[in-house]
């Protein structure tokens, strides 16, 4: 994909095109991972039941999941249900579930047209039995697809993650002083995937919520006030423009600094 994908995507004269053609199409993040937060919230905003909130989030799902795979973003990864998540009214848990159900089902066709790979993160062997079996079916039916990544965080937690790959490099047998950080990105979930370049979050909040707590260790992050059902086409454009505007150190200094003698 890439950014003539998009731009044919956009109706002419809409204010996204001018967004759009403001990217760097050679500095887009490689990984763009999404707390997608303030459902509730927007519910709230309007007098109608949580779960409406969730509902309207699916709209935001599928403008940002297509905005991704047209501009040409690796991997996407979307923060749906968390381990803490199940602490919720069990009518909001099961709504979130049928609601994820109906998404894939409804779905499949745009992942394939758009040659987008459907995977999941978490400990998903805790879900229902015909979530399971959707999610397998989704991920089988786009295993061959060679164009950007999703991954949706189901039953997901930052620690739980490290502390599963940890279980499993003890399993392969590494020993200690084999074990090193690259060694031991092998056995996360994101295995093979690069670190995300930038996490949004929506909905004003300022925390990380054990959220790909390996992966995100130099990830830009970008806060945006705007309730995830609200979030589309041009939320996304804002935040890649908003990072790349971001100068990445990665704990050195900065080339300008540098090149000015600064210590
Ligand atoms: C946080 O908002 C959002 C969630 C816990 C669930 C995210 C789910 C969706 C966007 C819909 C389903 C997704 C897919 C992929 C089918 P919140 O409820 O915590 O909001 P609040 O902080 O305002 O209460």
């Amino acid at each position: 994909m890439s950014l003539e994908s998009l731009l044919a995507w956009i109706p002419d004269g809409h204010p996204d095109q001018h967004l759009a053609r403001e990217v760097s199409i050679d500095r887009l993040p490689a990984h763009v991972a999404i707390i997608m937060d303030g459902n509730g919230r927007w519910a709230a905003g309007r007098h109608l039941p949580r779960v409406e909130g969730h509902r309207a989030g699916i709209e935001a799902v599928r403008s940002t999941v297509e905005t991704a795979a047209r501009l040409g973003i690796r991997v996407l990864t979307l923060y749906a249900f968390s381990r803490e998540n199940w602490k919720r009214p069990p009518t909001e848990v099961s709504t979130l579930m049928r609601l994820l159900k109906r998404y894939l089902r409804s779905e499949l066709n745009a992942l394939l047209r758009n040659d987008i790979r459907f995977n999941v993160i978490g400990r998903t062997d805790h879900l229902a039995g015909d979530i399971i079996d959707e999610l397998s079916a989704t991920t089988a039916a786009t295993g061959g697809n060679q164009g950007m990544v999703v991954n949706l965080a189901l039953n997901y937690g930052g620690r739980a993650e490290i502390v599963d790959a940890a279980r499993r490099a003890i399993e392969a047998g590494v020993a200690p002083d084999e074990l090193d950080e690259q060694r031991f990105a092998a056995f996360l979930y994101t295995a093979g995937q690069p670190d995300p370049d930038l996490l949004i979050r929506t909905s004003g909040e300022m925390r990380v919520s054990n959220f790909l707590l390996w992966q995100i260790a130099y990830a830009e992050i970008y806060v945006t006030d705007t309730y995830w059902p609200d979030f589309r086409r041009q939320h996304l454009l804002e935040a890649i423009l908003a990072y790349q505007k971001r100068e990445r150190r990665y704990g050195g200094i900065s080339p300008s600094r540098e090149a000015a003698g600064a210590r």
